[in-house]
């Protein structure tokens, strides 16, 4: 058993209701791989952000769980060899699919998990993640739940259409189950290709896909229920066009790849969302660096020659997020 207090990393509680109250949120980054860790830490050093480390089941398969602890660990004493004294790095599991995966992060020094029971009837997700929660909460780890469930491949589980979160379901859901956040659904979903692009209109001035707004008034309605309870996003890259653009200009093949529109997260950031998953915008990022080197420097074979530019191109596009859209710079000074 480690405690993540050892480790220097925090949980998400007072993160959050810091968030809520100062109209901004917390920017939830994937990580799989050290130049995403060394680019997220840059990025949340150099603005004084907090940030979380995000884990996904594949990740924990790709990079495996005690090196990726580990990492999250070295990322802290990394943060403060950076200037940043006080590093506010919380070690997230991403959708947590049964309880003893979410034990066996609490055990190994995660700060918090989710368990995302979305999928299952209503009773079954709240009693799994009743489960999770009188676990974790022993150890003061706090633990995201889902509620709705998003389109698209959420790891496993395969969603055809999204099912909005039914904002009369959430006080029942909290009380019950005393998770410390949920995330909802209102029309956010993962990946690269949020929206068919049927369901979008086209801008004649640049000929791009303009996809539907998010449901509003199912977040206002879950707020009203929930005065102050911290809320989570899933599926929130904007899959920046410049990316895919660079990507497709050297040998890529992305077409129609649709993300959120950026002033829909400013908008949401400033409510009480106040964690924001980005994964799909990183792997663009990084993606396009890589392409570019490739196509233009054949002859190039060292690693670092093309993962430098793409680490390069992943904190920029991490910083862009914190100041721009979510808005958490300077709140972990
Ligand atoms: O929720 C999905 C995240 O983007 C993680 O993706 O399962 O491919 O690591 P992954
Ligand atoms: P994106 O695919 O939109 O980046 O979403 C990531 C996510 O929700 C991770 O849990
Ligand atoms: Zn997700």
């Amino acid at each position: 058993m480690v405690s993540y207090k050892e480790l220097g990393l925090v949980n998400t509680r007072e993160m959050f209701a810091k968030a809520i109250d100062g109209g901004y949120a917390i920017p939830a980054f994937n990580f799989n791989n050290m130049e995403q860790l060394q680019a997220i830490i840059m990025a949340a050093a150099e603005t004084k952000s907090p940030v979380i480390l995000q884990v996904s089941k594949g990740a924990r398969a790709y990079a495996n769980q005690t090196l990726l602890r580990y990492m999250a660990q070295g990322a802290v004493e990394y943060a403060k060899e950076l200037g940043w004294e006080k590093p506010q790095i919380c070690l997230h599991l991403d959708h947590g699919d049964s309880f003893e995966t979410c034990k066996s992060c609490v055990d190994f020094g995660f700060s918090s998990v989710m368990i995302d029971g979305s999928s299952l009837p209503y009773d079954e997700n709240v009693a799994l993640t009743k489960k999770v929660v009188e676990y974790a909460h022993q150890f003061d780890v706090t633990v995201e739940a889902e509620l709705g469930v998003l389109a698209g491949v959420e790891d496993e589980v395969s969603a055809e259409e999204s099912h909005y979160t039914k904002p009369e379901e959430v006080v029942d859901f909290v009380s019950k189950t005393g998770c410390d956040s949920l995330a909802i659904s209102i029309g956010t979903s993962h990946g690269a290709y949020k929206f068919k692009p049927e369901q979008c209109t086209l801008d004649p001035k640049t000929g791009r896909l303009v996809p539907p707004p998010l449901a509003f008034d199912v977040l206002e309605g879950v707020e009203k229920q929930l005065p102050g309870f911290p809320i989570v996003l899933h599926g929130s890259s904007s899959v920046p066009q410049d990316e895919v653009d660079t990507i497709n200009a050297h040998g890529g093949k992305l077409q129609a790849a649709v993300g959120i529109p950026e002033e829909q997260l400013r908008k949401a950031a400033k409510s009480a969302v106040c964690k924001i998953n980005i994964d799909s915008d990183s792997r663009l990022a990084m993606t396009a660096a890589i392409r570019r080197v490739f196509d233009e420097k054949p002859a190039e074979f060292d690693p670092r020659k093309y993962l430098g530019p793409a680490r390069d191109n992943m904190k920029k596009l991490y910083i862009h997020k914190i100041v721009n859209v979510l808005g958490s710079d300077g709140k972990a000074e």
